[in-house]
């Protein structure tokens, strides 16, 4: 599977997650805590992705280089958000309120990439080196699974 089509199937999981999170209670501890676990390894699995290889391969090319760059600061911020959220009470309104943070940052982010990152991806590299990308993703994606079995 080429990089861009293998990073939006994770947004689109990621995404899903934080519908079901969003939904979420104070009163539903063991839900909010449960999925809120797998989106940060999810997330963090997916970051190292694209912080890995595609991010440094865009960061190669003049005409990418700043949205590789801005891409970078963005992960720094919502990791922050969320190593924040994960030392907050889910029983407490504090974590609703930080999780809405958390979760329009996300959103921003992944709007950012697919509207306007992917496309130069796309326009900036060949289709073999978009599948070998892919391809180097994924190993990335299962050695971390076999690390942290479900
Ligand atoms: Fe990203
Ligand atoms: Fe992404």
């Amino acid at each position: 599977m080429d990089a861009i089509t293998l990073l939006k199937e994770d947004h689109d999981k990621v995404k899903d997650l934080l519908t079901q999170l969003e939904a979420t209670t104070e009163r539903g501890v063991k839900t909010r805590t449960e999925l809120f676990a797998r989106l940060k390894m999810d997330l963090e699995i997916h970051e190292r992705m694209e912080e890995e290889v595609l991010y440094p391969a865009l960061k190669e090319n003049p005409k990418a280089r700043e949205i590789a760059l801005e891409g970078f600061e963005e992960h720094h911020v919502v990791d922050t958000i969320l190593a924040e959220l994960e030392q907050t009470d889910p029983a407490d309104e504090e974590w609703g309120a930080k999780f809405t943070v958390a979760k329009e940052n996300l959103e921003h982010h992944i709007e950012e990439e697919e509207t306007e990152m992917f496309p130069k991806a796309r326009e900036v590299f060949s289709r073999e080196e978009l599948d070998e990308m892919g391809a180097r993703m994924n190993e990335i994606k299962q050695a971390a699974k076999e690390l942290m079995p479900r």
